[in-house]
């Protein structure tokens, strides 16, 4: 399969998100070859999309010539986009969004109803195309905290797709944390590897991988500089 990894973080390789990312293409990699490609978005020229429209009417072609037009062919080359995230203010960080905005060239302006709502009818082929989100965050909840970047993500690609949200996620970071990050990714890998064999990961085990991975008030109490 060819998966493409959109990842999110300023931070790059280092990113404490990217553990559980490399932990659930460890687990796909276990089910079957798997051709990987990771796009670190802070590290490409994007320019924001300026709302012409023009790539909407001309059959997808941007007005801006920068790193997008490569991105857009190995979106269109995968079978699998990972967007790999941590929580920004609730949402996905700019660098991530900039790219986001500017797949519009893969729509035309046509609109049609689905169920609903409408969508813009495509102008390229996706229908091989589907998607994982992995979103870390640092707070310890995940109630009140999620729940917009999830309902973005489901409105841009509708269908049952995975999300995977782990609060806490600095621990992945944290050597000391070791003991109790390690079986969590080691639950994130066999998600992975359930994901690469079905196209879907079990609820039970997913409702672990999203919870917290030490009791939210201990985390609280870590962070603020207690015990
Ligand atoms: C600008 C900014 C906004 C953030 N907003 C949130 C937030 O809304 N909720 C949250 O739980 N954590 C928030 N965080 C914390 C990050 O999600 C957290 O540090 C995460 O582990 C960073 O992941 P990364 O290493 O993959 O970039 C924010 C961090 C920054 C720098």
């Amino acid at each position: 399969m060819k998966i493409l990894v959109l990842n999110g973080s300023p931070k790059c390789e280092k990113s404490d998100t990217m553990h559980i990312t490399r932990a659930f293409l460890e687990g796909m990699k276990e089910a079957g070859d798997q051709q990987i490609k990771t796009i670190n978005a802070v590290e490409k020229h994007i320019e924001y999309c300026t709302g012409c429209f023009a790539c909407m009417h001309n059959g997808g072609s941007c007005m801006i010539d920068d790193d997008m037009k490569d991105i857009l062919e190995d979106i269109l080359a995968s079978d699998l986009l990972i967007l790999s995230f941590p929580l920004y203010c609730y949402g996905m960080p700019a660098p991530l969004k900039a790219i986001i905005d500017r797949v519009l060239p893969l729509s035309s302006m046509e609109m049609e109803k689905i169920g609903e709502r409408y969508e813009h009818v495509g102008q390229a082929d996706c229908s091989k195309l589907n998607y994982v989100m992995i979103c870390g965050c640092g707070f310890p909840n995940s109630k009140h905290n999620f729940e917009a970047a999830v309902m973005q993500y489901r409105l841009l690609f509708p269908g049952d797709n995975l999300a995977v949200t782990v609060p806490e996620s600095p621990m992945f970071n944290a050597p000391q944390a070791a003991p109790i990050t390690g079986p969590r990714l080691e639950l994130v890998r066999q998600a992975g590897k359930m994901f690469a064999q079905t196209g879907k990961v079990d609820e039970e085990l997913l409702a672990v991988i999203c919870s917290p991975m030490i009791p939210e008030e201990v985390y609280a109490s870590i962070v603020n500089g207690g015990v």
